[in-house]
C-alpha cells in the first residue's frame, strides 16, 4: 500500500503539545499541513512554534535553511473546519474527551472528501467508540503517536471494530513513510503499549508497599540489574503521577476491574497527597532546589567464600558460575546423587534435562530449588529466583534475582530467609561483589523485583499477542521504542524459556490467590511448547 501522496494536505486539530509534534513530523515529511485549533489564535501560535523549532533543527546542523523555510511555508493556520475540505489525512489531537472528540468528527464529516482518512491521536478512549458517529467509519484509525512526536519513533496504528483493513494500511503506510516505526494493533484498552506495560508500574508499586524494598532500591535494581532505562518511580515522577494513575484506572475501568489491571492503593494516595512527581515538586522523590534523590540501599564491601560448590545448572543464571570462576573463586560442580562436590562444573543440566536436585540430606529436594543452587559454607543455599518466598520455600536460603544479563549488570539483589545464617549473607553478598556488583539485600518477597516483573510483562504480552492486539514482534517492537525496554517481552521468553516465565507466575499465582498473578492461557502453551522446564 502506498503512503498518502506528499501533495495530499494534511490537517492537524488540536494543536496542543501533541498537535504541535505531529504537524511538525507531517511537515518535515513534506506535505502542506493545516491546523486547526478552538481556543482563538492558537493555531497561528503553532504555526509559530513549529517554526520555531525547526529553526532550533537548523543550529543544530539537521535541516538546511532552506528545507526550514520551505517546511514553514507548506504550514497554515485555518480559522474553522471547512479550510480543511481538500485534506487527506485528519489527524486530531484534541482533548481527551470521547463526546468532544465524536463531536469533532461528525463535524469534520460535513467538510472533508469521502476518501479522507481521519485519526485520532488518543491514548486512552476506544478508537471504536469515536468512530461511533460517523458516517463513513471504514476510514477511521487510532494514529498514537509518543511525546515528543518528532523524536519518538513508534507510533500505533490502532483498527477500531468498523476500520477497513485499507484505511489501516494507509495510516501504516504513511506514519511509515514519515520515517515512524509503525506497529499495527486492535481497539483494546491502552493498545499495546499502555496495556503491556501495565506490571511495570504495579509490580514495583507492591514491592514498595509490601516493605520489600523502597523506591530508590526498586528502581536502581530494575535498572541495573533489569536493563531498564529508568526506574519505576523516577519514570512516573517525570511522567506525573496523576498522569500514570489516570492510565492505569482507565484500563483497568476498561477491563471490568479485572485483577490483573488493578491499581494501587499507595500510589492514589500520593495523588491524593498532590505528590504528582517533577512538576510539584516531590512525587516518590523530592525535586526542587538543594533536593538529594535517596540513595539506593548498598551493601558494604563483604568478604567471598574463596570456593563454592554449584548444584544443578542455575536456570537464567547459568552464566554465574562462569563469572564466578573468572572473578577467582573456586567453583566446584556438585554431585547430586552423592550430594557432594565432584570436581569443575560443567555446563549442560539445563531446566527440563535432569533430576540433579533430588532430596538432599537437609530434606531439600527438587521442588525446593528447582533451577540448582550454590551452596554456602554455613550451609545456606543461594539461590536464583524461582517466585517463591524464601518463607514458603523453609530451610536458610538466599534468593538472587533476575538480570538481563549477569555480566553485563552492575547490581543484583538478594533476599535471605529469616533462618538465613549471617556469615553466609555476608558470603553471598561477598560473592556478587567479587564479580564487580553492587549488591542491595531486600525482604523476602516471591519473585523478588526483577523477575515478577518480567515474568508479568511477559504474560501480558503472550495474552495480548493471543488476543490479536498485536503481533509478538510488535509489541517486542513496540515496548522497545515506546517506553524503552531493553528487550522485548517476547525477546525475554525466549532467553529465559517459557517453562521457567510459567513457573515463575504459578508460584507467585500461589503465593498471592486472587488472580493478579494467573498465568494466561497463552503463557501455558507457550510453556508447554518449549518443555516442561525441570
Ligand atoms: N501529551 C501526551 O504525552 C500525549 C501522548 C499521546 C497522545 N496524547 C493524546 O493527544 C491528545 C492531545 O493531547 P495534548 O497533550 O496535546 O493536549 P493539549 O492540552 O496540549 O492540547 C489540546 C489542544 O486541543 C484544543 N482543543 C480542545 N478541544 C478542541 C476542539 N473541540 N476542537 C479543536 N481543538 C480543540 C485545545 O485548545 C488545545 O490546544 C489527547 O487525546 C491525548 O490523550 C497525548
Amino acid at each position: 500500500m502506498a503512503a498518502l501522496a506528499l501533495s495530499r494536505p494534511v490537517a492537524v486539530v488540536g494543536t496542543g503539545t501533541m498537535g504541535q509534534g505531529i504537524a511538525q513530523v507531517a511537515v518535515a515529511a513534506g506535505h502542506p499541513v493545516r491546523l486547526y485549533d478552538a481556543a482563538p489564535g492558537r493555531a497561528r501560535e503553532a504555526v509559530d512554534g513549529v517554526a520555531a523549532r525547526l529553526g532550533r533543527l537548523v543550529e543544530k546542523g539537521r535541516l538546511t535553511a532552506g528545507e526550514r523555510d520551505a517546511a514553514v511555508g507548506r504550514l497554515t493556520a485555518v480559522g474553522d473546519l471547512s479550510g480543511l475540505a481538500d485534506c487527506g489525512l485528519v489527524v486530531e489531537a484534541v482533548l481527551e474527551d470521547a463526546p468532544v472528540k465524536r463531536d469533532l468528527f461528525a463535524a469534520l464529516e460535513k467538510h472533508v472528501a469521502d476518501d479522507c482518512l481521519l485519526a485520532t491521536n488518543t491514548s486512552s478512549l476506544s478508537v471504536t467508540e469515536i468512530a461511533g458517529a460517523l458516517r463513513v467509519p471504514g476510514r477511521f484509525v487510532g494514529l498514537h503517536f509518543f511525546n515528543p512526536a518528532p523524536l519518538m519513533p513508534l507510533v500505533e496504528v490502532v483498527s477500531g471494530f468498523a476500520t477497513d483493513p485499507g484505511a489501516a494500511d494507509l495510516a501504516h503506510a504513511t506514519a511509515l513513510a514519515w520515517g515512524k516505526t509503525p506497529v499495527r494493533c486492535s481497539d483494546t484498552p491502552g493498545f499495546v503499549v499502555n496495556r503491556v506495560a501495565r506490571p511495570f508500574y504495579a509490580e514495583a508499586l507492591r514491592v514498595t508497599e509490601e516493605r520489600v524494598a523502597d523506591p530508590a532500591t526498586v528502581d536502581a535494581v530494575l535498572r541495573e540489574s533489569g536493563g531498564f532505562r529508568m526506574g519505576p518511580f523516577e519514570l512516573t515522577d517525570l511522567i506525573g503521577q496523576d498522569v500514570n494513575e489516570a492510565v492505569t484506572r482507565s484500563v483497568w475501568e476498561a477491563f471490568f476491574h479485572d485483577p490483573k489491571f488493578t491499581p494501587s492503593l499507595v500510589q492514589h494516595r500520593l495523588v491524593q497527597a498532590g505528590r504528582l512527581g517533577r512538576k510539584s515538586g516531590q512525587g516518590w522523590f523530592p525535586y526542587g532546589p538543594g533536593a538529594a534523590k535517596p540513595s539506593p540501599r548498598t551493601e558494604a564491601p563483604c568478604r567471598a567464600p574463596a570456593e563454592i560448590t554449584v548444584t544443578g545448572d542455575l536456570g537464567p543464571a547459568s552464566a554465574l558460575p562462569g563469572l564466578l570462576r573468572e572473578a577467582g573463586v573456586a567453583v566446584r560442580a556438585a554431585d547430586p546423587a552423592a550430594g557432594q562436590a565432584a570436581g569443575q562444573h560443567t555446563d549442560g543440566a539445563g531446566p527440563g534435562s535432569d533430576g540433579y536436585a533430588g532430596a538432599g540430606e537437609d530434606g531439600w529436594s527438587a521442588d525446593d530449588a528447582p533451577w540448582g543452587w550454590i551452596g554456602l559454607p554455613g550451609g545456606t543455599r543461594l539461590l536464583p529466583v524461582d517466585g517463591m518466598s524464601s518463607e514458603a520455600r523453609g530451610g536458610p536460603s538466599i534468593a538472587f534475582d533476575l538480570a538481563l544479563d549477569y555480566r553485563a549488570c552492575t547490581r543484583v539483589a538478594l533476599a535471605p530467609s529469616a533462618t538465613a545464617d549471617e556469615a553466609d549473607v555476608s558470603a553471598a553478598v561477598g560473592l556478587f561483589q567479587k564479580a564487580g556488583k553492587e549488591v542491595s539485600v531486600i525482604g523476602d518477597a516471591p519473585g523478588m523485583i526483577v523477575a515478577r516483573t518480567v515474568v508479568q510483562l511477559v504474560d501480558f504480552a503472550l495474552d495480548a499477542a493471543a488476543r490479536g492486539v498485536a503481533t509478538e514482534e510488535d509489541i517486542d517492537t513496540a515496548m522497545k521504542l515506546g517506553v524503552n525496554y531493553p528487550a522485548g517481552p517476547g525477546e525475554w521468553a525466549r532467553r529465559l524459556g517459557g517453562a521457567w516465565v510459567f513457573a515463575v507466575l504459578d508460584q507467585l499465582n500461589t503465593e498471592y490467590p486472587g488472580g493478579r498473578y494467573a498465568p494466561s492461557r497463552a503463557l501455558s502453551r507457550y510453556a508447554a511448547a518449549s518443555g516442561t522446564g525441570r
